[in-house]
């Protein structure tokens, strides 16, 4: 695997929590009508530990995360949202099948919800896995800002007791000198046109570097979610013994070990390792893209009660449906822009974009020479139909490509077929001047976005959509 270029972290860590053993996810707990309340509002929150500086942030029942929300599969899911932000927002169900109109994309799929109103979500999980819950109104405002959170849809059978499923949700924040959120560099011009916002201050479930104890021949599931609006984090799960669970959610049907590294997880991406710890010690969940790794999460491993080591968990798969290639229609994206490459001819809003547009209109980046959303979708397809999209990045900068209501498959890369069945994913990374063909059946109808989840890209131009009818 190509190794991605990126920035390197600029900040030097400082401080280290206390060792704590508890889980630090809250969990959503319903109301009496069998309603999850969650409000966005601005709260203070310290990201630097409690002694520290308080940041001023937007976020879901005052926590970044947000809540946890649990449920099963199959379940209905019901959300009474409330917006008691300043700026309109919805909210978006990463990486669930849903419904159209309950996907949460504002002016798209649903008017955005305005200050001081409420809007219920309520949708059916059909997979079970690891997923999250985000704000689709500027995201790269308000996802940057702190609005968030876990959404864990369990097995049918429970597979690991809570004790044993672990959530860690990962996020690097920019950070002023004082340590407290950098408000005023947010859509900065060189972050759009770049490779996003990217942090100094990492955290995991919102602190620096949170402890975990595991015990000694137990297994554990270590679910990771990437909710940082543009960084790349690069981890070695064979480090730690580490083998694959799921990505972006779906099972994989036999827990592997990686057979390279690093593993990227990009923007939105999740992954869920099993980790059955041998000896008691320590280690760590280590970001190693540069010179000198740093640790996101430390794990105390004490010694269990059982002697003999557990039977190898198995997942259950989510069914979905396979993407038939002989009957394919295949569709190419063309990535173009940002820093050090040209654009090439480009439309925004039917118009095209030349001079100082560009940075008028804040669009430095294209698909197929349209920046944003245009009023053609990207295609439009009959339900069932297997659609082959062709991305590739002629672009300096890796990118995270998200397909809304659908999972897909790569199927080829820089142009080598891949014919043993890749895992199913909702966010794949491209790297530059590479590309990347995914398959799906399109089998939920309606209006899905495709875009990069490096939010500020999405926001200068990698935005697209396509519908199913
Ligand atoms: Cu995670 Cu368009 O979203
Ligand atoms: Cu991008």
């Amino acid at each position: 695997m190509t190794r991605l270029t990126r920035r390197s972290f600029v900040s030097t860590l400082v401080g280290t929590a206390g060792l704590a053993a508890v889980d630090p996810v809250l969990v959503l707990a319903k109301t009496a009508d069998g309603f999850f309340d969650l409000t966005a509002k601005q709260s203070a929150i310290h990201l630097v530990g409690k002694d520290g500086p308080s940041s001023t942030l937007w976020a879901y029942n005052n926590t970044s995360p947000g809540p946890q929300i649990r449920v099963r599969q199959g379940e209905r899911v019901r959300v009474r949202f409330h917006n008691n932000l300043t700026e309109a927002t919805s909210i978006h169900w990463h990486g669930i099948r849903i419904d159209n109109a309950m996907d949460g994309v504002s002016g798209l799929t649903q008017e955005p919800v305005q200050p001081g109103d409420s809007f219920d979500y309520d949708f059916v999980v059909p997979d079970a896995g690891t997923y999250w819950y985000h704000a689709h109104n500027k995201s790269w405002n308000q996802v940057a800002r702190g609005l968030y959170g876990s959404l864990i849809v369990e097995e049918p059978a429970e597979v690991f007791d809570r004790d044993h499923d672990l959530t860690l949700v990962l996020d690097d924040w920019r950070l002023q000198q004082d340590g407290t959120f950098d408000t005023a560099s947010l859509g900065s011009m060189m972050d759009w046109s770049h490779g996003g916002r990217v942090g100094n201050w990492p955290t995991t479930n919102g602190e620096r570097l949170p402890n975990f104890v595991l015990r000694t021949g137990e297994a554990y599931r270590l679910r990771l979610i990437n909710a940082a609006n543009a960084r790349i984090f690069e981890i070695d799960p064979n480090r730690f013994n580490a083998r694959i669970l799921a990505w972006d959610g779906q099972a994989v049907p036999l827990p592997h070990k990686l057979p390279y590294q690093p593993l990227l997880l990009g923007p939105a991406q999740r992954v869920d390792l099993l980790v059955i710890p041998k000896k008691p010690g320590e280690f760590a969940l280590e970001e190693i893209s540069g010179p000198k790794p740093w640790p996101t999460a430390v794990f105390r491993v004490i010694a269990g009660n059982s002697g003999t080591a557990q039977e190898t968990p198995i997942l259950p798969v989510n069914s979905l449906p396979d993407p038939d290639l002989d009957k394919s229609i295949t569709v190419p994206l063309k990535m173009t822009g940002g820093a050090m490459r040209r654009m090439g001819p480009t439309t925004y809003k039917g118009q095209p974009l030349d001079g100082e547009n560009y940075q008028r209109t804040r669009q430095f980046w294209a698909f197929n020479g349209v920046a944003n959303l245009g009023e053609d979708p990207l295609f439009r397809a009959q339900i069932g139909q297997t659609m082959q999209v062709e991305i590739s990045n002629a672009t300096a900068f890796p990118h995270a490509m998200h397909v809304h209501g659908h999972h897909f498959r790569v199927v080829a890369r820089d142009g080598n077929k891949i014919n043993d069945g890749s895992p199913w994913r909702d966010t794949v990374m491209v790297g530059a001047e590479q590309s990347v063909t995914i398959a799906f059946v399109a089998d939920n109808p309606g209006k899905w976005l495709l875009h990069c989840h490096m939010l500020e890209h999405a926001a200068a131009g990698m935005n697209t959509w396509f519908e199913v009818a």
